[in-house]
Order: C-alpha cells, then sequence, then structure tokens
C-alpha cells in the first residue's frame, strides 16, 4: 500500500536533537565573560536537519529515529510538524530519557560553527522498531552512520531484502559522517549512494575529495556511487561505472551560519537524484543549495528559493 497522495516518502533514519545556538561577534575565549548578539533553539540532528531540506525543496519526507517525551523534545515536534516533516513512525521513548542537546558557538566573522554535544540516555533505534515499517511507502531511505552497527546493518539488510522482489525499489544512501567509527564501514555494502565527511576522511588519512571517493568506491556494491563534499573545495562523486564528477562551491556573498551545511548538502542531492538527475547535477545542485544556506540563518529561508 502507497501512502495516501500515492506518491512515496524519502525516509530519512538517525538523529534528531536540540541546538542551542549563540551566535558572537568573534569565537569566545577561554574563561572570560562576553556579550553575544543571539542566541536561539533550533532543531538538528543530522538525519532530521536532512529531512527538513528534503521537504523543503519538496519531497513526501519522513523522520524516523528515537524520540523522548521532555519538554526539549515538544520543542522538537512542533518543529518538525511546522516543516510537514512526517515522523509518525519515530521511537518513543520512556520519561527517564533526556532529549540529546547540542550546545553550539556560531562565529558571525565567519559562519563557522562549533558545536559541544551531550546525548545522555537516549537509546538508538532498534531493528525491531524499524521491522514494524510498510516498506511500501518509500522511494529512498537515506540512513545517518550511527553508533549502533548491528542495529543499522539488520535495518539496511531488510530493506536490501526488501528490494529482491518490490517491483518498485528503495534506493538506500548512507551518510558516514563521524571520525572513528570504523566499525560503521561494512553498510556501505548495503548503499546505492555513500556520503562520505571530510571529517572522517582527515581521520583516515585521505586528503582529497577525489582521494575519497576513488578509495570508497571499492568497498561499493556495482551500480553505486560515492559522494563527498570537501568544505570550499566542493564535493566530488564516483560510481562505480568509473566516471568521476565534480563539483566548486557556490558561496554565499557572506557566510552566515555554516551550521547543518553537509546535512542541506546530502537532502539537495538525494533530492536531485530522486528526480533522475545525473550525479553531476546531483552534486552541483548539492553544491548550490549548501551554499545557500551558509548565507543564511538556519535553514528556512530555503523555501523561497527556486532551484
Ligand atoms: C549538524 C548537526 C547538528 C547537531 C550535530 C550532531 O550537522 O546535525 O544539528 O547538533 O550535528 O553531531
Amino acid at each position: 500500500m502507497e501512502s495516501e497522495s500515492g506518491v512515496k516518502k524519502v525516509l530519512s533514519i538517525g538523529m534528531v536533537c536540540l541546538d542551542i545556538v549563540t551566535v558572537c561577534h568573534k569565537y569566545p575565549k577561554e574563561d572570560t565573560d562576553q556579550r553575544v548578539q543571539d542566541y536561539y533553539w533550533q532543531r538538528g540532528g543530522n538525519a532530521s536537519t536532512t529531512s527538513t531540506v528534503l521537504a523543503m525543496l519538496g519531497e513526501r519526507s519522513e523522520f524516523m529515529g528515537a524520540m523522548a517525551t521532555d519538554i526539549e523534545s515538544n520543542f522538537l515536534r512542533d518543529n518538525l510538524k511546522s516543516y510537514g516533516v512526517n515522523f509518525d513512525n519515530a521511537m518513543v521513548c520512556g520519561s527517564e530519557v533526556n532529549t540529546p542537546v547540542s550546545m553550539v558557538i556560531i562565529n558571525k566573522s565567519n559562519g563557522s560553527r562549533t558545536i559541544l554535544h551531550c546525548a545522555k540516555n537516549l537509546p538508538e533505534l532498534s531493528f525491531s522498531h524499524f521491522q514494524a515499517l510498510d516498506l511500501s511507502q518509500y522511494k529512498w531511505i537515506h540512513v545517518e552512520g550511527r553508533p549502533a552497527p548491528e542495529a543499522y546493518s539488520q535495518i539496511m539488510q531488510s530493506v536490501v531484502q526488501y528490494n529482491e522482489t518490490a517491483v518498485n525499489k528503495i534506493r538506500i544512501s548512507l551518510e558516514l559522517e563521524k571520525p572513528g567509527r570504523p566499525q560503521l564501514d561494512p553498510l556501505i555494502q548495503y548503499a546505492d549512494v555513500i556520503f562520505i565527511s571530510k571529517e572522517k576522511a582527515d581521520d583516515e588519512r585521505l586528503f582529497s575529495k577525489e582521494d575519497v571517493v576513488r578509495t570508497y568506491i571499492k568497498k561499493c556494491k556495482a551500480g553505486a556511487m560515492v559522494i563527498c563534499a570537501w568544505g570550499d573545495q566542493g564535493a566530488a562523486g564516483l560510481g562505480t561505472d568509473g566516471f568521476l564528477c565534480t563539483s566548486p562551491i557556490f558561496p554565499p556573498e557572506t557566510m552566515v551560519d555554516t551550521l547543518g551545511a553537509g546535512d542541506t548538502f546530502n537532502a539537495a542531492t538525494i533530492f536531485a537524484l530522486c528526480q533522475g538527475c545525473s550525479l553531476q547535477d546531483a552534486i552541483t545542485l548539492g553544491c548550490r543549495v549548501a551554499g545557500a544556506k551558509c548565507g543564511m540563518k538556519g535553514n528556512n529561508g530555503l523555501k523561497d528559493i527556486k532551484w
């Protein structure tokens, strides 16, 4: 059974957290007392932000991950609703569990974001929770690699199994962002599209976006593609057909806020691939939308731009 409107959804699996953002003129010195420009609450987490941008670009978008029931989680729920992101299938945890919170410092002089993340006790999404989903509602499932390799492996394998007999196959993308989590690399074999971050690459002593895609494509299944965004160097993409493409960045006039720029890049790239664009056009749109995001506070302004 398809979802009500008959249009299949893009599901983003991973974390939703609260970002408490502080905006200051310049990065603070330790053990000083200074006045800042602004502070606000914002919904964060890679998969959650990716699901937001997908919704703003026009996809039917759903988020799935663990959610608490505390005050912070009420803010997150209201915010997801306001962007039209469905979260009916989120894994709601008991009252003893806290929403993960990031304290984020945005430096107004260059838009940099410094994240101090606190995850106290929210569990990771379990496979048994995921298993209850009706997969026929989805055309694409995007997975943020979280430190729960067993559950994520089962989740991704079950989608691969579903695809074996499904007429309309679900495409699977995987984001590997955080360094120091090599135990997630085996998930690559299940994905059609793999996003590798510069942070992970740095940790593995890969020194360019081209090196990254050439190294990681060897771990992929036939027909898959690897994508790597590399800050001001733009992005690279490589398919198992050997075709390498790159895109420059599209920087805004003023760098305002880079928080979530990578999640935005992933969303716009997935959106373009859903529309049937080539890998080249997809990473180019990813860079365009991420660039526009860096020129604005948060990402709400993206919905007013025609792409
Ligand atoms: C940005 C982000 C933030 C969150 C942090 C978690 O990519 O998702 O919203 O606080 O990363 O690592």
